[in-house]
C-alpha cells in the first residue's frame, strides 16, 4: 500500500462543485449507471466480468465531460475502457454521449481516483492512464492537492503492466514544471515523448474540453507519454 508521507490522505485533488445538472444529465445518471457503472464503491474492478473478455485496458483519470474518453472508445473498439470523475454533471453528459455512440466498451466509476487505484484495481492490470488537464491548482498553497505528485506516480506505476503507457497533458507552465521535476525523479517510467505545442500536436489522443478552453485563451500545451518500465 502506498503511502501518502506527510500530507494527510483526507487533502484531496478536487472539491465537490454543485454545479448545475441538467434535467438530462440526472436522468442519465438514474438510468444509464446501471449499464455503464460498475457496482459498489468497495468492490475490486474485475475487468474480465465487467467487460465479458480479455482486452487492453485504458484508465483515464478525471475525463471532465467524457466527449474525448467517448471519442477514444468509439476509435478503439478492442479496447476496454474505464473512466474516473467525481464532478456528477461532467458525468451525466459522458453516459449520455456514450449511450448515443450505442458503446459497449466502456464503464464509469464515480468516485475518488485515488481511492480507486489504491482499493479496486489489481496491481499490472491497466495497459494506459490519461491523466489528461489535471485541475492545476494554481495558488501555491494549494499545490498540495495536485494530483501528479511523487505517491501518486508510484500509485500508478503499481496498477500499470510494464510496458504500458502514461499519458499527461497540462495547459499550465508552473503544473508542466512540477511534472517535469516528479516524473524526472521516478525509476519506475521512462519518458518515450514529450512535446510542447499549440494544441495541434497531442500525442496519441484526442483534445479535450480543458485544452480547447486554454487554446482559446492562448495557452500552450505540454504533452508526455510515459512507459512503464519492465
Ligand atoms: C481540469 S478538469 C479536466 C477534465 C478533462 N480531462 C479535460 O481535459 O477536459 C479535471 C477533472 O478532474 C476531476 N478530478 C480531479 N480530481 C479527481 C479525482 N481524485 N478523482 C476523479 N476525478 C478527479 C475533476 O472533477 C475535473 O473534472
Amino acid at each position: 500500500m502506498i503511502s501518502f508521507g506527510r500530507t494527510p490522505r483526507t487533502v484531496r485533488s478536487f472539491v465537490r462543485r454543485t454545479g448545475r445538472m441538467t434535467g438530462s444529465q440526472q436522468r442519465a445518471i438514474r438510468d444509464l449507471l446501471s449499464t455503464y457503472g460498475v457496482g459498489p464503491k468497495e468492490e475490486p474492478l474485475d475487468f474480465d466480468n465487467i467487460f465479458g473478455r480479455q482486452a487492453d485496458r485504458v484508465l483515464d483519470i478525471g475525463f471532465g465531460n467524457g466527449e474525448a474518453l467517448v471519442c477514444a472508445a468509439q476509435q478503439h473498439p478492442e479496447q476496454d475502457f474505464l473512466g474516473v470523475e467525481v464532478h456528477e454533471p461532467g458525468v451525466g453528459h459522458c453516459l449520455l454521449i456514450a449511450s448515443k455512440a450505442g458503446i459497449s466498451n466502456l464503464r464509469i466509476v464515480i468516485q475518488d481516483a485515488v481511492e480507486v487505484l489504491r482499493e479496486r484495481i489489481s496491481d499490472e492490470s491497466i495497459t494506459r492512464m490519461n491523466l489528461l488537464f489535471p485541475d492545476p491548482w494554481p495558488k501555491k498553497r494549494h499545490h498540495k492537492r495536485r494530483l501528479l505528485r511523487t505517491p501518486f506516480v508510484d500509485l500508478v506505476g503499481e496498477k500499470l503492466r510494464p510496458g504500458g503507457s502514461l499519458h499527461i497533458a497540462t495547459d499550465w507552465a508552473n503544473y508542466a514544471e512540477q511534472i517535469d521535476a516528479v516524473m524526472s525523479e521516478s525509476d519506475v517510467f521512462e519518458l518515450e515523448e514529450r512535446r510542447e505545442h499549440c494544441g495541434d500536436r497531442p500525442i496519441d489522443r484526442q483534445t479535450t474540453k480543458f485544452e480547447s478552453r486554454g487554446i482559446a485563451k492562448g495557452h500552450q500545451i505540454w504533452d508526455w507519454k510515459f512507459i512503464r518500465s519492465p
